[in-house]
């Protein structure tokens, strides 16, 4: 699944790795094609209302299943982005082993682990750049952008310039304390509005999810991190933690309150 996250390479079609990523999509679309395909055969049972159900049963409003193929890529559609959170979890895991003082606050400051997450989103780079066309000639900056011609938005340069962040290479999540929520700076997964662009639909679950697994590895567990190669490569595509982040001995933390 995590090579599916890949697929970034191929903003523009022409990285490594693109190949990969569509195949390994491909696979995963085959089988759970076959799951719906036997479920509406009855060669399978899964419960009512769990997704590969309510999905191998959804009808049209004139009584038609829906088009296995679509099926199966909308039923993957409900968990693929999940899995691209790993790769931001592997980021908060790195800036609490690098900045030690932030596991702390996580677990004495209440709002911690938001402004936390939001600077990981900000400060990582995941998704480097987004690619789009000009719909119509446009006017930026005194220079016409004529319709048709391609564009890409610096999400990475974004986030680390100076006219918009302070220290933008520092790592201090106490900078999100007074943000104003500007759509147009903190762009991790895209620019603009919800409701009219294209930014990400999934951006609130991320932050949620990102805050919950943060307060996890910071209050319940204890873990050690062995030697490994913590480099995050500027020039990868999508960018990660070159080992993954791996942890070792991980012990429960006993309440005993
Ligand atoms: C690490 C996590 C994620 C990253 C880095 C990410 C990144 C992105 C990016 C860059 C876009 C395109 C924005 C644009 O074209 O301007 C996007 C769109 C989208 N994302 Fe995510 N995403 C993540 C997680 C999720 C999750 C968890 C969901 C759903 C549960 C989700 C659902 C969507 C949808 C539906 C769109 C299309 C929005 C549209 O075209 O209107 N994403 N995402």
């Amino acid at each position: 699944m995590d090579i599916m996250i890949d697929s970034f390479k191929g903003l523009g079609g022409v990285f490594k790795g693109y190949k990969e990523s569509k195949a390994a999509r491909r696979r995963v679309e085959d089988w759970l094609e076959e799951q719906i395909l036997e479920t509406r055969k009855g060669n399978i049972h899964p419960p009512e209302g769990t997704a590969l159900y309510e999905f191998a049963h959804w009808e049209d409003y004139l009584g038609n299943p829906m088009d296995s193929r679509n099926c199966a890529i909308d039923l993957m559609n409900t968990f693929r982005p999940l899995i691209a959170i790993n790769r931001f979890v592997a980021f908060g895991l790195l800036a609490m082993h690098d900045n030690p003082i932030t596991r702390e606050k996580i677990k004495s400051e209440p709002d911690y682990a938001y402004k936390f997450s939001q600077e990981v989103r900000r400060f990582y780079p995941f998704v480097p750049f987004l690619p789009g066309k000009a719909k119509v000639d446009i006017d930026f900056q005194g220079v016409t952008i004529p319709a048709g011609h391609g564009l890409a938005i610096d999400v990475y340069g974004s986030m680390h310039d100076e006219t918009l962040w302070e220290n933008p290479n520092e790592f201090r999540p106490e900078r999100f304390e007074d943000w104003d929520g500007s759509p147009f700076d903190l762009i991790p997964q895209g620019g603009g509005d919800y409701w009219t662009n294209h930014r990400c639909a999934g951006e609130w679950i991320t932050v949620i999810i990102m805050e919950e697994t943060m307060k996890y590895f910071a209050e319940k567990v204890t873990y050690d991190v062995p030697e490994q190669d913590l480099t995050v490569d500027l020039n990868s595509i999508p960018g990660y933690v070159k080992s993954g982040f791996i942890i070792k001995n991980v012990q429960e933390v006993v309440d005993r309150k």
